[in-house]
């Protein structure tokens, strides 16, 4: 599978013969400054939480693709007021998809879209279908429910876990993480953009190699082959 990183918690991914796009915040973001959304292909735009920094260019990049929109009830339904389609869900749900099965799993962080409506709690996806199985995290915390995955879904490809902490868990606790959910392939999102969550990148890559995890820190445009 090819996974093209957008910066921040943004990446892209066809799956099932469908163009996936995870919380575009691109066109804000000064170090994605080389990509032009109006070029991002997408059928389907997942979105974990309400916060600018994960739906930024939705709104745009929906209207000009016609993808729906993923994500909560709340989310979803701020989306369809701009005529932008989709599917609502919520988190423990899961739904099968024209690419794949969704879950929606917890996140432990907060959610308010840009205008200040209710964005409700935020989630993850485990995203799954014959060709592969992974799990984007969103914006959270290390939290036990992470340990229901591997209980409830395939067995995980990859993960893409934040790790830029502050604002979510840092790396120490993606470590833990990346245990619970049975998976040692790691891309790290959600690091370097503000100086909130900076990270040294020797460090962290190290550490990860300390415990025979596999992490992958992409540079923005990256094409990542798994
Ligand atoms: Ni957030
Ligand atoms: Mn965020």
């Amino acid at each position: 599978m090819k996974i093209t990183y957008y910066g921040h918690s943004a990446f892209g991914l066809e799956m099932g013969g469908k163009n996936l796009l995870f919380d575009p915040f691109i066109s804000p973001n000064p170090m994605a400054a080389e990509i032009d959304i109006n070029k991002i292909p997408a059928d389907y735009l997942l979105i974990s939480h309400g916060h600018q920094d994960h739906v930024a260019d939705a709104e745009r990049i929906a209207k000009r693709t016609g993808a729906g929109v993923i994500s909560s009830f709340e989310i979803f339904t701020w989306f369809n007021q701009m005529e932008i389609g989709g599917h609502p869900m919520n988190t423990g749900g899961k739904y099968t998809f024209d690419f794949g099965t969704v879950k929606a799993v917890s996140a432990i962080h907060s959610s308010v879209l840009p205008d200040g409506t209710y964005g409700a709690n935020p989630m993850g996806f485990v995203i799954w279908n014959d060709e592969a199985c992974f799990y984007y995290a969103g914006d959270t915390a290390l939290t036990m429910d992470m340990k229901l995955i591997p209980m409830t879904c395939p067995k995980l490809d990859f993960a893409v876990l934040p790790i830029g902490d502050n604002f979510t868990m840092g790396y120490e606790d993606a470590l833990i993480a990346s245990d619970f959910i049975g998976c040692d392939t790691i891309i790290g999102v959600h690091f370097d953009t503000f100086g909130y969550i900076k990270i040294d990148h020797n460090e962290v890559l190290k550490a990860f190699a300390e415990r025979g995890k596999k992490l992958i820190l992409p540079s923005v445009g990256e094409v990542i082959q798994l």
